[in-house]
């Protein structure tokens, strides 16, 4: 393959990117988007926040595979083809808010490991019957690391990072790539408690390389590079866009 532009391109591409109503999946269905894909992008709100006008914006719960799977039906039906999974819908209950910790721990699971697998398993058949397939699981620098209070959060990461490599593995000889996208402290909604708190904005600004918070749109460029042909040989490994969060010690 040739260097250069074109190998950035995503055109003639359709990719789904799940959480796109708003915040980092809004973001990444943007970017994807401005690289030449169609794209739908999906949420549990009946629409998307701000300007959304890149993208086709389709209501869906990921945690019911039921309608998951006919909009992904639907969807190549329409396009005849997927190329692009990308994972990015995510919850999370810090245990001290969650009334039932054992409850808030399964619906996290539910929605930011279980789901994922299960849209996996969807649109998987669908990228083989295209020819081309990279799927991009938004994990967080959670996976690899421990933060107070939130088991569930912290645990669906982790797990979620290791079922990218499972399935990096087991779609290998079928081409299809499975990587992992992960963010640093990123200002959204999720992230709006401790944000809004300047002890904690600070602190979490301390501890990168760079600094400072980042922004969603911050995440867009790595998503593309995972997504198109510049990335075809890249399969199984995490990407961290986190400002240098992970790679700090003093
Ligand atoms: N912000 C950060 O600092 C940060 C850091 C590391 C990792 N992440 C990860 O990045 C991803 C995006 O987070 P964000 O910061 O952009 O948070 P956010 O602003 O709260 O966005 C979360 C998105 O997920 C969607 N979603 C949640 N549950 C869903 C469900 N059952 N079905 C379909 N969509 C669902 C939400 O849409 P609806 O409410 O419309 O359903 C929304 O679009 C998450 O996986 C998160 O864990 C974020």
């Amino acid at each position: 393959m040739s260097a250069g532009a074109g190998v950035f391109s995503l055109h003639d591409r359709v990719a789904i990117v799940t959480g796109a109503s708003r915040g980092i999946g809004h973001a990444i269905a943007r970017g994807l988007a401005g690289a030449g894909a169609t794209v739908f992008g999906l949420g549990r709100s009946p629409a998307a926040q701000g300007d959304a006008a890149a993208f086709l914006y389709r209501t869906c719960d990921v945690t019911d595979s039921t309608a998951f799977g006919s909009l992904v039906e639907e969807i190549f039906a329409g396009q005849g083809r997927i190329d692009v999974l990308v994972n990015a819908a995510g919850i999370t209950l810090p245990a001290q808010a969650a009334g039932d910790p054992s409850a808030a721990f399964r619906q996290t699971i539910e929605c930011n490991l279980t789901a994922v697998f299960e849209c996996c398993r969807v649109v998987v058949p669908c990228m083989l019957r295209g020819g081309y397939g990279s799927i991009i699981n938004v994990t967080s620098i959670g996976a690899a690391l421990g933060f107070p209070g939130n088991p569930g959060y912290v645990a669906s990461k982790g797990g979620l990072a290791a079922l990218t490599r499972a399935l990096a593995l087991d779609h290998s000889a079928q081409g299809v790539r499975v990587n992992n996208l992960v963010p640093g402290y990123v200002r959204t909604a999720m992230t709006e408690g401790s944000y809004a708190d300047p002890e904690r904005r600070q602190a979490r600004a301390a501890r990168t390389m760079l600094g400072r918070w980042g922004e969603a749109d911050e995440l867009a460029g790595a998503a593309i590079f995972l997504a198109s042909p510049a990335s075809s040989y890249v399969t199984g490994t995490d990407l961290y866009v986190d400002g240098g969060w992970a790679a700090k010690g003093l």
